[in-house]
């Protein structure tokens, strides 16, 4: 056992999550995952009027389970002229803060007084979750304001929420539907946004289908850590995955397809004809008409140095696995004529990283290279929009892998704590993310979503 296992077990043992809580460190909880929604009862807080959310709950047959708390209505005081709290239920579940008509600053009061009594209610990896207009369309100043003002709470109830609650904010889009913001409310209730915290989710004016199942999912990097998560969670879900990564990593890649009576292809995606033996792998493997439902751009290398001592090949390698590749791919692929190229109505996932937004020291190549994949996503959804195919990325923060255990253990204990969830991530949250981002029932396009705990880099 070397000096940095040593630490590690010696930080996780019961004496050293002890001895890390009387230092003011206190213990990470463990998180709801899957599909489990809250157990106690879900409170919708009207601020400004509408009813959009509560019919969005209604239309994912939610409503029942729903107390709903009028905001003007908690503007009552008590004999001492405090604030007299809304007849809450003594343990909450999630608090869903319907903001989709508030149009002015006044109206924010609202917002604090049907939170503020929620705030110690929520029971562990409760929820909070506010539903409010896109600043960039809205039609006045203060309206954008305001709207922008509510992402500034989501993100500080976030920091103060504890025993792994987390906030969030859907942002809509003119054309949302009640169905639509259904969809994405059921996921951020339930288990599989566990590691989303402190995040917009900014909403399209895309076109939703009802869910398909069987698709043929190509996942690359996908032998081990979150590549391999992706693809459990997509077979789960039905779908035919197609597992890649390099011929080094083939034992391992064989392993996962087995499992998931999907195939393997041993592919090393830097090379300049990748996109088209991916094709190639699809039409023949799944027949001369197949076609990708969804592709999870996943595989990805680290190789840090300090740009003082970062030479060419460091640099080439990150940004030709992390970036360079994902673009030739996608340009193949994207060739609607194909056989086992990506169908219409495809959904694409890419994998960024809270490094792309923020910057590390001794990351400028996988920095470059993530950002890159943020640039790419974003000009590249309305480029195949006509097709009707849909691209978003995910920018995972600490995530508990092969990857991240390489780096030494005080720093991986620091990443950590530096999420306001107090716990690195699995690889199981970012697959969660993905399958939601490739559901053809989410609205989402041209978004990076993160999935960092709200780890304190970046935004
Ligand atoms: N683990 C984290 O905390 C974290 C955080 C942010 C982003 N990410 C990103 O998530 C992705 C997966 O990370 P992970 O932690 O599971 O890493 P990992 O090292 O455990 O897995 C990456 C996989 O990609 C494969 N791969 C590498 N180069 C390849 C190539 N040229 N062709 C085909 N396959 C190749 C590897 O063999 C490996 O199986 C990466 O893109 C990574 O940058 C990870």
């Amino acid at each position: 056992m070397n000096l940095d296992s040593l630490l590690s077990a010696a930080l996780t043992s019961p004496l050293g999550t002890k001895a890390l809580a009387a230092a003011g460190f206190p213990e990470a909880t463990p998180l709801r995952r899957g599909a489990a929604l809250p157990s106690g009862p879900l409170v919708l807080g009207v601020a400004g009027g509408g009813t959009l959310v509560s019919e969005a709950l209604a239309a994912i047959c939610l409503s029942a389970q729903t107390a709903l708390i009028d905001g003007p209505q908690t503007r009552t005081k008590d004999e001492k002229g405090r604030d007299r709290p809304p007849a809450y239920p003594a343990k909450i579940g999630a608090i869903l803060v319907d903001a989709s008509r508030l149009a002015g600053v006044d109206g924010l009061e609202q917002v604090r007084a049907v939170l503020r009594p929620a705030m110690r209610a929520l029971e562990p990896s409760g929820r909070v979750i506010f539903v409010a207009g896109n600043p960039a369309t809205a039609t006045d100043v203060e309206g954008a304001a305001v709207r922008q003002a509510l992402d500034g709470i989501m993100r500080s109830v976030g920091k103060e929420l504890r025993a792994g609650a987390t906030s969030n904010l859907v942002q809509l889009a003119d054309s949302t539907t009640s169905q639509q913001l259904g969809e994405v409310l059921q996921f951020l209730l339930s288990g599989r946004s566990a590691y989303v915290n402190g995040q917009p989710l900014v909403l399209a004016d895309v076109a939703t289908e009802p869910a398909t199942s069987a698709r043929i999912v190509v996942v690359t990097g996908a032998a081990r850590g979150i590549g391999a998560a992706i693809a459990r969670r997509f077979a789960a879900a039905g779908d035919r995955v197609v597992v890649i990564d390099v011929p080094a990593a083939g034992e391992a890649l064989a392993g996962v397809a087995n499992e998931l009576r999907g195939t393997a292809l041993q592919l090393d995606i830097t090379v300049p004809d990748a996109g088209r033996r991916i094709a190639e792998h699809v039409a023949s493997r799944y027949g001369a008409e197949a076609k990708i439902g969804a592709l999870v751009h996943c595989a990805g290398i680290l190789r840090d140095r300090m740009l003082a001592n970062l030479d060419e090949a460091r640099w080439g390698s990150v940004l030709q696995v992390n970036l360079a590749a994902q673009l030739r791919i996608n340009d193949v692929l994207l060739d609607a004529e194909l056989p086992g190229g990506i169908a219409d109505g495809a959904r694409i996932v890419a994998i960024a990283s809270t490094s792309g937004w923020a910057g590390n020291k001794g990351q400028t190549n996988y920095a470059a290279s993530k950002a890159g994949v943020m640039g790419l996503v974003r000009a590249l959804a309305p480029r195949v929009a006509e097709r009707g195919i849909v691209v978003n990325g995910v920018a995972p923060g600490f995530i508990e892998t092969d990857m991240t255990a390489s780096i030494p253990v005080i720093d991986r204990e620091i990443f950590r704590r530096s999420s306001s969830l107090l716990q690195g991530g699995r690889p199981v949250d970012v697959a969660e993310a993905i399958v939601f981002l490739a559901d053809p029932r989410t609205p989402i396009n041209g978004e990076v979503l993160r999935v960092c705990g709200q780890l304190i880099v970046g935004r």
